[in-house]
């Protein structure tokens, strides 16, 4: 049976050290805030954005929640950007995604200010994330990659294989992996021979979207493997894209779902908020 890596336990300790640095913040005047918005009514969205305010009073950063109807338009989300933007209370804005079809993304996230953007999703933190020269992180594969730091393997010269070409996570996580000097691959839908190249892996990183798609005989013996899914089953339980209880039998240390990434990704939304803050307040 493999390491279980425990997302909980290694995002607690982010959130209270953020939450030690917010409260030297605040004796200085310096109050951090995250502006959280949420076009329309997903249901997963809803959960994901209930969670990231209940961290952010966890951390004592300030939340606004703006919630949104579906037929919100283009024009009216933009405006609101741009008065956040603005607001000198507000140092992170998150706008979460999907938003509703109507709505093209890259022109919200190109309308967020890059100095507020604790998502890093704005070109100018993609391309600084790209040169290696970077504020912010993105929170799943910045998470991600503590949970592999805890595992104590050195990722320098491993065989890393990323299954997922996101904007989100596969892209940004394929970079992070290769500025820590991994080999690295990226797989995805039109990968041939999937199975035999994440056999090759030492790290495997799954963010497929698809339930128990990483099967045991896809992973080789004494990897560590972490799954980025949350996959809803027809029960209703969430399961991650990695068959979790072949592959604990096979891999050296494994991430549970929940209780694996998920957790992570918010606890690296709220030290990019304060870094945020520090950036806006001139002291970084
Ligand atoms: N939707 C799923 N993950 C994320 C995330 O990390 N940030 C935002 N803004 N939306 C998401």
């Amino acid at each position: 049976m493999a390491q279980l890596i425990d997302g909980k336990a290694v995002s607690k300790q982010i959130k209270e050290e953020t939450a030690k640095e917010v409260l030297a913040l605040r004796e200085q005047g310096i109050v951090p805030g995250l502006a959280v918005v949420l076009v329309g009514e997903d249901p997963a969205s809803k959960v994901y954005v209930s969670n990231k305010q209940k961290a952010c009073k966890a951390c004592h950063i300030e939340s606004f929640g703006y919630v949104l109807p579906e037929d919100t338009k283009e024009e009216e989300l933009l405006q609101l950007v741009e008065t956040l933007n603005r607001d000198d209370k507000v140092n992170g804005i998150l706008v979460q995604l999907p938003l509703p079809k109507h709505i093209d993304e890259n022109k919200i996230i190109n309308a967020i200010s890059p100095k507020k953007d604790v998502d890093a999703f704005h070109p100018v933190n993609v391309g600084k994330i790209m040169i290696g020269d970077y504020d912010f992180l993105p929170c799943t594969p910045a998470g991600c990659m503590a949970l592999i730091d805890s595992t104590g393997v050195d990722i320098s010269g491993k065989r890393c294989v990323v299954i997922g070409r996101s904007n989100i996570v596969g892209k940004p996580m394929a970079m992070l992996l290769l500025h820590r000097n991994g080999t690295v691959t990226i797989c995805h839908s039109k990968t041939k021979n999937l199975p035999e190249i994440c056999r090759q892996a030492d790290i495997l990183v799954a963010a497929v979207g698809r339930e128990k798609f990483v099967t045991a005989d896809m992973v080789k013996e004494g990897a560590v493997v972490i799954d980025v899914g949350i996959n809803r089953m027809e029960n209703g339980k969430l399961c991650g894209d990695v068959d979790f209880d072949a592959v604990k039998e096979k891999c050296a240390a494994i991430t549970p779902v929940p209780g694996g990434v998920g957790p992570m990704t918010i606890a690296m939304l709220m030290k990019n908020t304060v870094t945020a803050a520090k950036i806006q307040n001139s002291m970084k």
